[in-house]
């Protein structure tokens, strides 16, 4: 309701009575002033005028909280509910414990930090305070475990139309907003990873009992470790804006809902296969496939329809890349 409250009061900008807000969301005007006082003491400066009612007349300068957030929400299902935590040690691992317990399709899992952040193949992921998203949606799919896969090239791309749309309104767009996504899971700024994304399942043979799709993106310009320094960055020092991290969350998961949506109708990336090849650095390069049994070399040539690299190897033979196990580097380097 403080979220419900919050949102309007921004669209109005002017005076909203409290007989409305009491009408509109049935509840008391008692309701009203506690959800009002909870967000002054947020930071929201709200004045409160007899006769007239409300009016927000600023906003703290970074309002990633729960109601910032939920306020700032387009989508009919994910991010509903919203859980939003001060520190978690992984998104994921919470997102599994609360899907174990119940929590339905489209609860997002939100962190402000996580002290155990994980990537891909247990590797962990740079998760500070103050500087980025972290977060995972639960979903509850009734297509077969096999299609998982997918979902993950589903939020990447729907995490790069995201952040683009975003920085659009910041007043960045065109080449200069170039961001590329690296198959199967990550996006690239200017060579350097600024999203990656990992999707976790819980299944039976034919059944899919969850899925859970972490996502972190790299919004503050930040200090990164020796070890990734070179590979990772950060979208506000690769394009010198600042950026609402509240209004890049909702973005993406306004996007995700959409894609979400064309993928359901088939169960594969038909419909989304062009746009996703499009952003697709690797497309037409030399690279290299890393597999559990060795690796080789060949020309990138975009996805097909079920999400699978197509790679032409020097014999004119075509392999199909299944995510899976798999790594793909550029043959100089990360891309
Ligand atoms: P691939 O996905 O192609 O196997 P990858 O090296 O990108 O390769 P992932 O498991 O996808 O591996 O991502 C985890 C890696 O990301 C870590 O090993 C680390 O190098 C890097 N990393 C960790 N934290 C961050 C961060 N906040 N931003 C960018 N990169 C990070
Ligand atoms: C990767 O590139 O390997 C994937 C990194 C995924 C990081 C996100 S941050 C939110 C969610 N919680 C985690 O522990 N991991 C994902």
């Amino acid at each position: 309701m403080k979220a419900k409250i919050l949102a309007l009061l921004r669209e109005r900008s002017g005076f909203v009575s409290g007989q409305e807000l009491c009408e509109r969301f049935s509840v008391s005007r008692t309701a009203v002033w506690k959800a009002v006082h909870q967000l002054q003491k947020e930071g929201y400066q709200i004045e409160a005028v007899q006769n007239r009612g409300y009016r927000l007349t600023a906003e703290p300068e970074e309002d990633y909280t729960q109601s910032g957030l939920v306020s700032r929400l387009q989508t009919q299902w994910a991010g509903r509910p919203t859980k939003f935590y001060g520190e978690l040690g992984s998104t994921n691992t919470q997102a599994k414990l609360e899907a174990e317990n119940g929590a339905g399709a489209g609860t997002l899992i939100v962190a402000e930090r996580q002290t155990a952040g994980r990537g891909r193949r247990g590797r962990s992921w740079s998760s500070p305070a103050g500087a980025n998203l972290y977060f995972t949606l639960i979903l509850r799919p009734d297509f077969a475990p096999d299609k998982a896969s997918m979902l993950t090239l589903l939020m990447a791309h729907a995490a790069a139309r995201g952040i683009a749309l975003t920085l659009e309104k910041a007043g960045i767009g065109g080449d200069r907003a170039a961001l590329g996504i690296k198959w199967p899971n990550d996006l690239v700024a200017e060579g350097r990873k600024v999203c990656g994304i990992l999707t976790e399942m819980s299944a039976e043979r034919d059944y899919i009992q969850y899925v859970v799709i972490g996502v972190g993106v790299n919004v503050r310009k930040q200090k990164f470790s020796a070890e990734i320094a070179d590979r990772a960055a950060s979208l506000e020092e690769v394009y010198g804006c600042s950026l609402s991290r509240c209004a890049l969350l909702a973005e993406i998961l306004a996007q995700f809902e959409s894609d979400y949506a064309a993928f359901c109708e088939t169960e594969d990336l038909s419909a989304l296969r062009e746009r996703y090849n499009a952003l697709l650095i690797n497309r037409g390069r030399e690279v290299c496939v890393l597999e559990p049994g060795g690796e080789y070399r060949g020309v990138a040539d975009g996805i097909n329809d079920a999400g699978e690299l197509l790679v032409e190897l020097a014999d004119g033979t075509v392999r199909e890349v299944f995510a899976g196990e798999v790594s793909v580097r550029g043959v100089y380097g990360y891309v």
